[in-house]
């Protein structure tokens, strides 16, 4: 058997439709389906090969050795476990080596406000594919990476795609808690609309209670069932129906209802969860103000942090960048839509 040494790249994904809350926590099933947009960069490498003991390092951008915490480590290492649970569901029980040893480079800055989480996994499953089909006939498919990307992080399942990307429950998903049942699918790819995303951090704090955790308690929101539905019967259709069309107004409205309707169920889970600062209200409201004077085709989001993601098209982009740098001590990055997971050759 062979047993390469595999690089992928990867990039995060923001999400206009948002994924938040699991029907099955331990495969990371959703609740309900999602939809984002494949960032450009910045992005991380992960190197995956046969080793007789499980190892893991990861470097930062600067690159000194992260320091790393042992849930951390557990999660990688739960998710080898997971990623081998459904290559046994596809016969393929010894396609990746019993243990392996994984270096993960990133060049996400640790303080930019966007999880890298998306991007870790799903270049880390990019490469246990790819590993998996070295000694195989028939490879495994994207639909496979981004179950397995799922399996570490719900979100990253999305950027194994570039473009615009859609995570999915299978149709009998209500009874079918099955470690495959949802999986990402592209919309459209990268050159489909010029987006940009301009990013505005107003604070380079950790957050206290990660996504992961964050999901578990979902449920404990009075307010949870009625988004799951309002996603399940019009916006994920909506979203959907608006990146085709490229309708920027409609995708505006319906990005904006989802962030505020899920930032308001993180806001009443129990225990409750505020991510936004004052910085995000007023930042919001402010971009508004300047959409309504100057006609602007800009939307805001905002993910399990106060950091503003700012998308427009291209005529909106001058004034909406002047508007970000005008900021006080807040952070700005610039993303375009990207091309999703690849294998470095
Ligand atoms: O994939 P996770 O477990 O990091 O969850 C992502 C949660 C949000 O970023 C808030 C929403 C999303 O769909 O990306």
């Amino acid at each position: 058997m062979l047993n390469p040494m595999i690089t992928a790249r990867s990039t995060p994904n923001i999400a206009l439709i948002k994924y938040w809350g699991n029907r099955h926590d331990a495969y990371r099933l959703p609740a309900a389906d999602s939809c984002s947009i494949t960032l450009d960069t910045p992005s991380v490498e992960v190197t995956v090969e046969h080793s007789p003991v499980f190892k893991l390092q990861s470097f930062l951008p600067d690159g000194t050795e992260k320091v790393l915490k042992e849930k951390d480590t557990a999660r990688i290492e739960e998710h080898l476990r997971l990623t081998k649970e459904f290559l046994a569901k596809r016969n393929l029980p010894d396609a990746i080596p019993e243990s392996v040893s994984i270096v993960i480079r990133s060049a996400i800055p640790p303080a930019i406000g966007i999880a890298s989480s998306a991007a870790v996994f799903s270049a880390l499953a990019t490469a246990y594919s790819a590993l998996a089909s070295v000694n195989r006939a028939l490879p495994l498919s994207d639909r496979d990476a981004t179950i397995i990307a799922r399996l570490g992080s719900g979100s990253a399942a999305r950027s194994i795609f570039g473009g615009f990307v859609a995570l999915k429950n299978k149709k009998d998903h209500e009874e079918n808690k099955d470690i495959d049942s949802a999986y990402a699918e592209q919309i459209a790819p990268a050159n489909h609309w010029a987006l940009h995303d301009i990013i505005i951090v107003p604070t380079m704090e950790e957050k206290k209670v990660g996504s992961t955790e964050g999901h578990h308690l979902a449920q404990t929101s009075p307010m949870f069932q009625k988004r799951i539905e309002a996603i399940t019967v019009l916006r994920q259709q909506e979203c959907i129906d608006a990146i085709l069309k490229k309708d920027f107004e409609a995708l505006q409205q319906v990005t904006e209802e989802d962030c505020w309707d899920m930032h308001n169920v993180m806001q009443t889970q129990t225990p409750p969860l505020q991510y936004l600062n004052d910085e995000t209200y007023r930042i919001t409201e402010e971009i508004e103000d300047l959409r309504a004077q100057q006609h602007l085709p800009v939307l805001y989001t905002m993910d399990a942090g106060p950091t503003v993601h700012l998308f427009c098209e291209e005529e909106a982009l001058d004034a909406i960048r002047a508007y970000a740098h005008a900021q006080k001590n807040c952070t700005i990055f610039e993303a375009k839509v990207g091309q999703g997971a690849i294998i470095k050759e």
